[in-house]
This record gives structure tokens, sequence and C-alpha cells, in this order.
């Protein structure tokens, strides 16, 4: 099958490109290049041998993307393309709802026109809130606290009027944990333009030397060491759930799958396991507390096991030597 990939230069879409190729997919990257470089395209051909096709456009174009859809003949979707950063959302919800809803919409839009009707899209577990029980299942209620969330919720709700509007659609909604992690090769992992916000890469170029010092965003969580505790799963496994929702879009439906390893791990507990795989110290201070941020949160993935036949395999272990494998060989990320 051939399949578009939105936002296929990205972190995520990067290693799930590899992992369609690999599978035997063809491959057709939308990306703006806003929060990537053109450099991915590359490196996913030096680890699949086979190079995806790159239409470089904006996702609120319908006109590009039923173009693209058409010349391609795209079989279904999988869109990533969007902003993410849940601090930034607050300070820029007019663009975070242009490009995450609006762009969606057009998304749709032009799937719609072209006659394309399967779709997978990115969702997080943001959309939970606060929880009311540990783990979150799909069915917790969904109450985010903040603009992206809300805005992944809005385009989650989309999907649901449409297919009871046409029950010929066929919609998978990954709602992602925390993911971490570079492909083994160290060719691709996560290099986001300016200052990242997320854990991991931080701690990378901590210990990389690229970046002094890590702050942890308090600790005086009602947690064992104090400080927030997050459900990380490797990229690799990710992207292999998104194999496994693209082989169950063959029937029609509207289905709901969490994407997390289904155990949490301290910000301690990622340092920790850091500094022993990368025989670097992490140099950190305490700060105040972020706001939005949760105490802890993990999934509960009985549902893509059970109905995808998919779980998460790799470690915190081996999403920190992957992580440490990047930076070494990428000590200035794509563009060094
Ligand atoms: P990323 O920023 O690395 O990838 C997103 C890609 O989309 C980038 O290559 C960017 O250039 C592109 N893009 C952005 N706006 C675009 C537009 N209007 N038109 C075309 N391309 C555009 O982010 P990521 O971490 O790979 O995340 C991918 C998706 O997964 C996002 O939708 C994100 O909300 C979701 N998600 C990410 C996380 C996470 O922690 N990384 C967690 C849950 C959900
Ligand atoms: N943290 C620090 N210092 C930092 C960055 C993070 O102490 O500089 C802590 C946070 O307080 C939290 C943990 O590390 O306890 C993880 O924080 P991240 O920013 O890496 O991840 P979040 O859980 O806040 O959010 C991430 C993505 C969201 C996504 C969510 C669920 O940023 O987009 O996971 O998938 F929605």
């Amino acid at each position: 099958m051939t399949i578009l990939v939105t936002g296929g230069a990205g972190y995520i879409g990067s290693h799930i490109c590899v992992s369609l190729l690999l599978q035997g997919h063809s491959v057709v990257i939308i990306d703006n290049f806003s929060n990537s470089y053109a450099e991915v395209i590359e490196r996913i051909a030096a680890i699949t041998g086979k190079k995806p096709v790159l239409a470089k456009g904006d996702i609120r174009d319908r006109t590009f993307l039923k173009s693209v859809l058409e010349t391609y003949k795209c079989s279904a979707v999988i869109h990533l393309a969007g902003l993410k950063a849940v601090g930034e959302s607050a300070h820029r919800p007019l663009d975070y709802y242009d490009c995450n809803v609006y762009g969606s919409l057009c998304l749709l839009q032009a799937m719609q026109a072209a006659n394309v009707k399967k779709f997978i899209f990115s969702s997080t577990a943001t959309v939970y809130g606060v929880p009311q029980y540990l783990p979150y299942d799909e069915k917790h209620p969904l109450a985010p606290e903040n603009v992206y969330g809300r805005s992944k919720l809005m385009v989650e709700t989309i999907m649901a009027d449409l297919y009871a509007a046409d029950p010929g659609w066929s919609f998978s909604i990954l709602r992602y944990f925390n993911p971490v992690g570079a492909h083994e090769s160290g060719l691709i992992g996560e290099d986001p333009r300016g200052h990242p916000n997320n854990l991991m890469p931080i701690i990378a170029q901590v210990a990389g030397g690229r970046r002094e010092k890590l702050t942890i965003w308090g600790n005086d969580y009602p947690t064992a060491d104090g400080t927030g505790r997050r459900d990380y799963i490797h990229v690799a496994d990710l992207a292999e759930g998104h194999v496994a929702a693209l082989a169950h879009l063959e029937k029609a439906g509207l289905n709901i799958y969490n994407l997390g390893c289904g155990r949490p791990y301290s910000v301690f507990d990622v340092i920790h396991t850091f500094e022993h795989i990368s025989n670097r110290p992490i140099n950190y201070d305490i700060g105040p507390r972020r706001a939005g941020d949760i105490a802890e949160f993990y999934a509960n993935a009985a549902a893509a096991k059970d109905k995808l036949g998919w779980e998460a395999k790799r470690d915190l272990r081996s999403m920190c030597a992957d992580m440490w494998n990047f930076q070494v060989k990428n000590p200035q990320g794509y563009q060094g």
C-alpha cells in the first residue's frame, strides 16, 4: 500500500516511515519542516534502502493535499503533522487550533474529496487530564487541561462525528504516552528546532555537553522520590504500533488505543538510568513545579494488545541507550 504520512520528517513520523518501508509499504511524506529537517529523508533512505516521496507543503492547503493523495494513489493516511508543545500552546492558542484542528479538518476534507477513507490519528494521553484513576484506560473521562490537549480532543470529536455520518470510514485514534529513544542505527532521533521541552532530549543534550544542566520541575510530588512519573515508550515500539493499527484499518470502524508500556518511571529513574548507560553525570537543579504538570500517569494498554496484537517490547535501558547513541552520533543534531 502507499501510505501518506503527514509530519513524516518529524521525530515520531520518521520512525513510522522506517517501519512502513521495512514492511514493504510505499511512503509519501507531507511536511513543511517547521520542526524538522530535510536531511531526515536521506537518513530514512539510508536505513531502509528505499527513499520516501517528499511532498513539501502544509496540511492547511486542501488543494495540495488532494493532489498528493490522487497523484500517488494513497490508500491510507497517518496524520502526525501538528504543533505539540504544551506550554507554548497556552500562549499561542490560535496557532495551535489553526494547525492542529483546522489542519486536520483540511486533511479529512481532502481525503473525502479523493475518496481515501483510512485514517490513523496521533493523539495523546493529555486528553485524559487529571487522573480519576490509574492506569488510564480508553474509557477514562476526557478533560484535557491545556490548549494542546483540547486541540487533539477536538479532532477526535470531529472523527467521531464524521464516522457517525459515514460509517465507510476506518479510523484509528492512537493516544501516545511519552515517546522517547531513537532508531537503533543512531541515524534518526529527536532533534526539535529551538529549545526542547521534554525531559529525555534535555537529558541527552546535558550528557552530551550541548546543554549545561537539567532543571527538575518539582521534587515535592506525592511520588516515592517526589518527582513526576511517566509512562515512557520507545519510539520504535510506537512506530510498530502504527503498523499494527494500519493492518486493522482494513475493516471500517472507529477504534481508540492507548500506546504506552503500562509502567511509570520518575525523573530520577530516567536520570540514573541515563547516567549508567552514558557513563556521564547529568547536572541538574531543582526548580518549581511546571504549570499544568500532573504527578503521575501511565497507560492501560490492554486494548492494543488484545485487538492489535501489539505491545511495547523495549525497556528504559534500551530507550536511554538509543537516545544516547543518537546524541553521540549527532552531537549538534541533524544540522551538525
Ligand atoms: P515533531 O514536531 O517532531 O513532528 C511533527 C512534524 O509535523 C514536523 O516535522 C513538522 O515540521 C511537521 N508540521 C508541523 N506543522 C505542519 C503543517 N502545518 N503542515 C505540514 N507539516 C507540519 O513532533 P513529534 O514528536 O514527532 O509528534 C508527532 C505527532 O505526535 C504530533 O501530532 C504530536 O502532537 C503527537 N504526539 C507527540 C508526543 C510527543 O511527546 N512527542 C506525545 C503525544 C502525541
Ligand atoms: N521534566 C523536568 N524537567 C524538564 C522537562 C520535564 O523535570 O526540563 C519532568 C516533567 O515535570 C515530567 C516529566 O519530566 O514530570 C516528563 O515531562 P515531559 O515534558 O517530557 O513530558 P509530559 O509528560 O509533560 O508531556 C509529554 C508531551 C506531551 C504529551 C504527553 C503525553 O510533551 O505532548 O507527554 O503523551 F501529550
